[in-house]
């Protein structure tokens, strides 16, 4: 005999315990169903273990869509507010590091033992290391595991994007979602390092803005021994594909034509590798001009060099791959699901959530802040 539920969700991260305590607080039966020995772990590996929850400037800009609008009701009805609200009802100290960014004080772990305990508060049942073997759909949905079969009304594909398989990361929400018909947009790696071949910079690390079409990120870069990475790569990575020109402002605060002419003038016998140092790393300037004095140097000259420096423009030749990716770009089609409720429009009963939709934040708690706001959603409709 199958036990039946109201409410069956497959993967126990960030999306899916938000979505089994929302409907558990319905009243709704919920069972939780998780490959791995314990719930939660990239929100324990998140920002460097203290969990980078949400940002305190989510807004439906900072996430990439094949359809930018879908993001808007779900991130308005599950809001940043709503989440610190959450975190400060536990009692878990946070703050602001950066950019908005909100981190715990303490460690991530609070984090997973919030949602844990918000699902047990409301009888959810959560049933780690179990792997579904098989998904039917009648009247209702039959799931079948290695530890037998459960039976429920909906069911919620909240199993995350591809990102670090040896993680467990798999690619199941999005072969059920295929199997039950609905579309998906192309995957690929983002907030990922990118490759590029500089090793002799490795370790130079300054503040620039990347740019890549209408996408602009003022962060710090890192040149590390395979190519580019810090925050303001990994940011424009999500928006890079492969064979596209990257332009980079190593100079963000300086008008560097001047700054040269103006050393020209009052350092005429000053390097011009020197000169560049005052501005820049050491061993970029060195990387980036010719030998020579500045009085040697002419205006013309200094002009290109201003210009490769306010727009350096790199192709990268990859990316460091899922292995190294934040989070997948892509997924589940938006146009397959409500975007009031995630649920699927061809498919009654079936929920997409999370990562494994088509909706990917930037960096600093954007995805998180989505894992809580269509989970909340789903957690409504159920
Ligand atoms: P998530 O991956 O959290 O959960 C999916 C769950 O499903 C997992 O528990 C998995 O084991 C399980 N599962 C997989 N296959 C299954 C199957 N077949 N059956 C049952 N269960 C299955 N974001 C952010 O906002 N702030 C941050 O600080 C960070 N930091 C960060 C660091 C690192 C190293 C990574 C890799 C990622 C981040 N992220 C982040 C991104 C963030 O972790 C991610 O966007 C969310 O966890 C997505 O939530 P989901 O619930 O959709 O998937």
């Amino acid at each position: 005999m199958s036990q039946q539920y109201d409410v069956i969700v497959a993967g126990g991260g960030a999306a899916g315990l938000m979505c089994a305590l929302g409907a558990g607080q319905r009243g709704r039966r919920v069972l939780v169903l998780e490959l791995a020995d314990k719930v939660g772990k990239k929100i324990l590996i998140s920002g460097g273990g203290r969990c980078n929850f949400t940002n305190l400037d989510s807004r439906p800009e900072a996430f990439l869509s094949a359809n930018p609008h879908f993001c808007k009701s779900a991130l308005a009805r599950y809001t940043q507010h709503d989440f610190i609200a959450l975190v400060g009802k536990h009692r878990i100290a946070w703050h602001e590091k950066t950019l908005g960014q909100l981190f715990c004080d303490g460690s991530a772990r609070q984090i997973v033992a919030m949602l844990l305990a918000e699902c047990a508060a409301n009888q959810v049942e959560v049933k780690v290391a179990h792997r579904i073997t098989g998904i039917d759909k009648a009247d209702r949905f039959t799931v079948t595991t290695d530890h037998g079969a459960f039976t429920s009304s909906s069911l919620v594909l909240a199993t995350g994007g591809l990102s670090i398989p040896k993680m467990g990361a798999t690619g199941f929400a999005h072969d059920v979602a295929r199997r039950f018909g609905l579309r998906l947009t192309e995957t690929r790696p983002a907030l990922v390092p990118l490759t590029l071949n500089v090793p002799e910079l490795s370790g130079v690390s300054l503040e620039v803005v990347t740019r890549l079409g209408r996408a602009s990120f003022r962060e710090a870069m890192l040149f590390t021994h395979r190519g580019l990475s810090g925050p303001a790569i990994l940011q424009i990575s999500s928006y890079w594909r492969g064979g596209q020109e990257i332009a980079i402002d190593l100079l963000p605060d300086v008008d560097a034509s001047s700054f040269l002419k103006e050393r020209k003038r009052t350092r005429p016998k000053a390097e011009l590798r020197t000169v560049l140092g005052e501005v820049l790393p050491q061993r970029l300037a060195q990387h980036l001009a010719n030998e020579g004095t500045m009085a040697n140097a002419r205006d013309r000259d200094l002009d290109a060099l201003a210009e490769r420096l306010k727009t350096w423009k790199i192709v990268p030749t990859g990316t460091e791959g899922y292995a190294k990716a934040e989070v997948t770009v892509g997924g589940v089609d938006t146009d397959e699901l409500s975007s009031r409720t995630m649920e699927a429009k061809k498919v009654p009963g079936l929920f997409v959530i999370g990562e494994a939709v088509d909706v990917t934040g930037w960096l600093g708690g954007y995805n998180f802040q989505w894992a809580w706001s269509s989970g909340w959603a789903a957690g409504e409709a159920v």
